[in-house]
């Protein structure tokens, strides 16, 4: 092990053995390699982003080609990586016919973008009332003060309230611990249902967008709606005319099995956002995809989205280009949806563990709630860290977890490997959550 708490990253050490005295100096496959040579297999694919794994030549060589060849162009310049990156998107990913593609650096820039571009498009249809985005509680779209204000993090929100302009909020879709005290189907999904009273309250002709995660990512742990939640959803959508944003960040290329999660429901949002997976952590890149009457209107209008600097870098574009073709050439989407089954059979394995509450997800995106009282769901006490105990005890056992919740909602541990491990590396998953679960609980 290589102590880094005198040097000078981390910026400030997130106060976990993980971080602050583990060293990754190589990768391959799935496995993250220390300084001190252990190999740890990585269960959340880094922050669930390698869904084709680490380490392929194929990706660095597109990437340092492009930049040999061209190195930069002005994001407004179209150039052979980004046109066939668009193209890719459009033809083989994105549900529908979604021909406005911009490029971002990370999903914080993509999501907030995506809230510009509601707005635009109110105001490029002469809607100049319409500016508020209704956003979902226990749910993640980023770090800017606009996305924290339209998720509903809690932790990383504390503090930045007085600076951002506040946004209404619909209900989880969070059926451990319902918001309405309901059961499913006889709630009839109030949880969606809720959105039309809050547009009601909000004013019909203020409200531009309803912006969510199709299945809530890491901050709720793999929160999968119920039967009735998007269709109801697209129901009040449309009656009210306001745009459905989907935050794919996270559950984009295949990770719960569809192309988009929103291919489960069949649903066609107006916008998509899109990172992580699209190319698989060797770019930092991310998308906003939209439907034509998005720029169509803009245009007309005469408003255009701001690109950022790096904004479809051409390397970057290249680099995700190639992992987009990996993931078509080694069918690994159809991998997820062959063994996430497996992956999620095992994994509920662990619903006999006595703090346990609760064992969710689709595909390759799984989630495990810990509780101190299995009975009445009371949760550990946050100070006492569980969920960064159970992953430096999982990591003590060679195998990474990946921290999730928002604090109020917490001792969430998620689970979403590469498309690539195998069954033996998905029982190893298991076995050292099941161990590292008893150990730090049953010491409380
Ligand atoms: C669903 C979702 N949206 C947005 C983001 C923000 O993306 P980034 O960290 O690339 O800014 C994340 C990151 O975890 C996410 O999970």
């Amino acid at each position: 092990m290589s102590k880094n708490a005198s040097k000078s990253w981390p910026f400030v050490p997130l106060n976990s053995s993980v971080f602050d005295e583990l060293e990754i100096v190589s990768a391959d496959g799935a496995y993250l390699v220390t300084g001190d040579g252990r190999r740890i297999l990585d269960a959340s694919a880094g922050a669930v982003v390698g869904n084709i794994g680490w380490g392929r030549q194929e990706v660095a060589d597109v990437a340092a080609t492009s930049l040999v060849n061209l190195t930069y162009a002005l994001p407004p310049f179209a150039t052979p990586e980004r046109l066939e990156l668009a193209e890719r998107l459009t033809r083989d990913w994105l549900p529908g016919e979604m021909p406005g593609i911009c490029f971002f650096g990370s999903g914080s820039e993509a999501n907030e973008a995506a809230m510009r571009l509601a707005r635009q498009y109110q105001i490029a249809k002469g809607r100049e009332s319409r500016w508020k985005i209704v956003g979902r509680d226990v749910s993640y779209n980023g770090t800017t003060m606009a996305t924290l204000a339209v998720g509903g993090h809690d932790s990383r929100r504390k503090g930045f309230e007085p600076m951002m302009q506040a946004m209404p909020h619909a209900p989880a879709c969070y059926c451990l611990r319902c918001p309405f005290g309901k059961t499913h189907p006889s709630c009839n999904v109030a949880c969606a249902s809720e959105l039309e009273a809050i547009i009601e309250r909000e004013g019909p002709d203020t409200v531009a967008a309803f912006h969510a995660e199709p299945i809530t990512g890491t901050s709720g742990g793999a929160l999968v709606p119920p039967d009735g939640y998007w269709s109801t959803i697209v129901d009040v959508c449309k009656r009210y005319d306001i745009l459905l944003i989907a935050d794919e960040v996270l559950t984009g290329f295949g990770r719960t099995g569809e192309c988009m999660a929103v291919d489960h429901w069949s649903l066609e949002p107006d916008i998509i956002v899109l990172g992580k997976g699209m190319s698989g952590g060797y770019a930092a890149m991310s998308a906003v995809a939209t439907t034509a009457r998005i720029p169509q209107a803009m245009a007309a209008a005469g408003l255009a989205p701001m690109f950022h600097t790096y904004g479809g870098h051409p390397a970057q574009c290249a680099a995700a280009s190639k992992v987009l073709e990996i993931l078509d050439r080694e069918q690994l989407v159809e991998r997820v949806q062959e063994l996430g089954p497996k992956l999620g059979e095992k994994l509920r394995s662990l619903r006999s563990n006595p703090f346990v509450a609760d064992v969710r997800g689709r595909g390759f995106l799984y989630a495990v709630e810990i509780v101190q009282d299995k009975d009445t769901l009371e949760m550990f006490p946050a100070d006492a860290g569980i969920t960064f105990k159970i992953m430096e005890s999982t990591v003590a056992r060679d195998v990474f977890t990946y921290f999730g919740g928002t604090g109020t909602v917490r001792d969430i541990i998620n689970v979403a490997p590469p498309f690539i491990v195998t069954e033996e590396e998905m029982d190893r998953i298991v076995s050292a959550l099941d161990e590292a679960i008893t150990e730090v609980c049953s010491s409380q």
